[in-house]
């Protein structure tokens, strides 16, 4: 991995380093935010937070033993952005002390999912999206960007990412060659399921975090829908529950299937194709509610 410049520390990790390095984790049942990144926690001559972080790294190690660490919220630095950030369609901007403070303004704010923080003017900015497919346009020296994982009592699980306000865990899915039955072969883990778009704010939520998809997949994104439960072909999801909301586009459906394409080119209308074809997808990570 590249070195970085701007006076950070080098990063000579080792094994147990590693284990902590650039993560900030907040310990729910104190609802106190404790640093753990590498960073601040060998910047002990400078930080103000290096008492935080020393207790973090304490706390992790100690988690990683008794295995407690579901209890946690984790924001991760995505290196690979460094030095980006985006301050269009934010939920918020403010100037704050410490990267400490931009994670508990985070954490306080339930449509956010991720942040940009710039250590040098001290810019905290959140955002509902996790810019997977969504461009950074702006770049600066300093920024970092940060990506909440929260795997709070098995909610969500670590590799999905988790939007607390339409309580909604998703994934992305490459593309697929989408037919009834490749299409069951995704999403397929425990409690997954194709996305469920049950209202305007969930549609309006992926149409925010796949506004740029088209760079890198010009094809349709994959949902849930099936018309082969009801006995009368009407749409439903998996389930075999009534769709509370549809964006079918014109005409549609029109075609019996067990998925529906929504295209972002016509305005992220939904389609019932039976020709094969390409699709990007998103999983779902349903609420068990036996837990
Ligand atoms: C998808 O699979 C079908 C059947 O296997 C094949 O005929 C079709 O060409 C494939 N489409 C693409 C875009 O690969
Ligand atoms: C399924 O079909 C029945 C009639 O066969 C209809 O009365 C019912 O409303 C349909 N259910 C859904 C969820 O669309
Ligand atoms: C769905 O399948 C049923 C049974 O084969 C058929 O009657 C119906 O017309 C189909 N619907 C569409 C929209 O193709």
């Amino acid at each position: 991995m590249q070195e970085k410049k701007k006076g950070e520390p080098s990063h000579e990790t080792s094994a147990y380093e590693r284990s902590a390095e650039e993560i900030i984790c907040l310990d729910m049942l104190k609802e106190e935010i404790m640093h753990s990144s590498n960073y601040i926690a060998r910047a002990n001559t400078v930080s103000k937070n290096c008492i935080y972080s020393f207790f973090c790294v304490f706390l992790l190690y100690f988690n990683c033993i008794v295995g407690t660490i579901i209890k946690d919220i984790f924001a991760l630095n995505v290196k690979a952005y460094d030095d980006t950030y985006e301050d269009e369609k934010s939920l918020h901007i403010s100037k704050v002390e410490a990267l400490i403070h931009c994670s508990m303004e985070c954490l306080n704010q339930n449509r956010c999912v991720s942040y940009f923080y710039n250590g040098v003017s001290n810019t905290c900015i959140l955002h509902e999206d996790p810019f997977t497919y969504t461009i950074r346009s702006q770049s600066g020296a300093g920024w970092k960007f940060y990506i909440t994982i929260i795997t709070d009592s098995g909610r969500c699980k670590p590799d999905f990412f988790y939007y607390r306000y339409l309580d909604l865990c998703y994934k992305f899915g490459v593309a697929i060659n989408a037919t009834d039955s490749t299409i069951t072969t995704i999403c397929s883990e425990p409690n997954e399921d194709l996305v469920r778009v049950d209202s305007e704010e969930r549609q309006s939520y992926i149409e925010t975090i796949t506004a740029d998809i088209g760079l890198v997949y010009k094809i349709a994104i994959c949902i849930q829908g099936t018309s082969m439960l009801n006995s009368s072909h009407q749409w439903t999801f998996n389930d075999g529950t009534r769709m509370p909301y549809s964006k079918w586009a014109k005409g549609q459906p029109d075609a019996n299937g067990t998925f529906i394409r929504m295209f972002r080119s016509y305005k992220y209308k939904w389609y019932s194709l039976v020709d094969d074809n390409m699709c990007s997808y998103i999983c779902e990570y349903k609420y068990n509610d036996s837990i």
